[in-house]
């Protein structure tokens, strides 16, 4: 079993953090998004693993993965020139792939709990194919499946008209007929060569599409808020239960929940009530610390109240009296209250940043 890993896109939707970052590389609970698809591959014992990367983000890409020693795999690097579509990336990859079975997973999906079940029950059942569904409130921005007596019969891509409420995840396994069924679709409505299409080949020549269902699964859907959104689901559920490891200091402070403290970080007179994630070499200062918070290393929070937020590197909050949530800070990004006068709201923000002021 080899496995295919997306990290292409340039996730317009998610500016001004996109800019400066992959989509793939923006931190969830401190690690970056995509290194949870390959710790879940590496966990279910893949040791070949291609990369698809764009043109315009590989360096970034290759810089942060590297050739894969830290999770004991080999990182091959397939380069796709232009975004046409997840059958096209399947198409692309059969040099590497060769005879072998394989996993495809959409780098932009997290799924809690891992993937190593999913692959059992391929192996287990030996399907063509093995989907991953789960239950969702807008099936019409996905492949949706049409289920019959417990078996799938249709899949279309983004109906109008979903014919289920179930989305197909990111997350598909196959055995070697994917690649009849990708060089020999066309490119769908919106110009790609749509992998829902390479599912519906499969249907129409009989071939075994099974499916599991998940809960645990969340899908970018372009809003700061969602990141915000996987955030929380990896905070909540993947740390073990009660889960508490405070590796730098903390005074008398009051720490509640489920709590990751890294090294070199002090956290003096403060309150901190988990699930929160809280790196290395950061201060916390007269402050508090609400559930559903990431902050990355060298962070300094002082005098304030930061609840259900991301901070990543280098972020600065300063004697800001009003509690800031729902909130994503980019590397670098600093919120200080001014002393001086005027008083006065002063802003230096980039392209298609938002703040909102009470
Ligand atoms: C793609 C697939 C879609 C699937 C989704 C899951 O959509 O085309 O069938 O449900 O990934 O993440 P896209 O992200 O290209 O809109």
């Amino acid at each position: 079993m080899k496995a295919l890993i997306t990290s292409g896109g340039r996730g317009t939707r998610l500016r001004p953090i996109t800019n400066t970052n992959n989509k793939h590389l923006i931190p969830i609970a401190n690690k970056p998004m995509l290194f949870y698809a390959l710790e879940a591959v590496a966990e279910a014992g893949i040791k070949e693993v291609g990369v698809i990367v764009g043109s315009d983000t590989k360096n970034e890409i290759i810089s942060a993965l590297g050739n894969g020693t830290l999770w004991d795999i080999n990182i091959t690097y397939i380069e796709q020139d232009e975004p046409r579509g997840l059958a096209h990336v399947v198409k692309i990859s059969e040099p590497f792939i060769g005879k072998d079975n394989f996993i495809f997973y959409l780098g932009d999906n997290m799924i809690v709990g891992g993937v190593k079940r999913f692959i059992e029950e391929f192996e287990a059942y030996k399907p063509d194919c093995q989907l991953v569904l789960a239950r969702v409130k807008d099936p019409q921005r996905f492949g949706v499946p049409e289920i019959k007596d417990g078996k799938i019969i249709s899949i279309e891509e983004k109906p109008a008209k979903p014919k289920s409420h179930y989305a197909v995840t990111g997350l598909y396994i196959y055995d070697n007929i994917i690649f009849e069924a990708v060089n020999n679709i066309k490119p769908g409505a919106r110009g790609e060569l749509e992998i829902s299409d390479a599912h519906q080949y499969l249907l129409n020549k009989g071939k075994v599409v099974r499916y599991s269902e998940i809960t645990g699964w969340w899908k970018d859907t372009g809003e700061p808020e969602d990141l915000l959104e996987a955030n929380r689901l990896v905070l909540d559920r993947a740390f073990e239960l009660e889960h508490r490891q405070i590796e730098g200091y903390v005074d008398d402070s009051d720490i509640a929940g489920k709590v990751i403290i890294g090294k070199k970080t002090e956290i003096i007179n403060s309150i901190i009530r988990g699930p929160v994630i809280i790196g290395e070499n950061i201060s916390i200062k007269d402050s508090y610390i609400g559930p559903y918070t990431s902050i990355h290393n060298n962070c300094e929070i002082c005098n304030s109240e930061v609840e259900y937020s991301i901070l990543m590197e280098e972020c600065r909050v300063i004697n800001v009296d009003i509690r800031i949530e729902r909130s994503l800070l980019g590397r670098g990004a600093s919120i200080i209250r001014c002393t001086g006068r005027p008083r006065s709201h002063r802003f230096l923000i980039g392209d298609q940043s938002r703040v909102e002021v009470v």
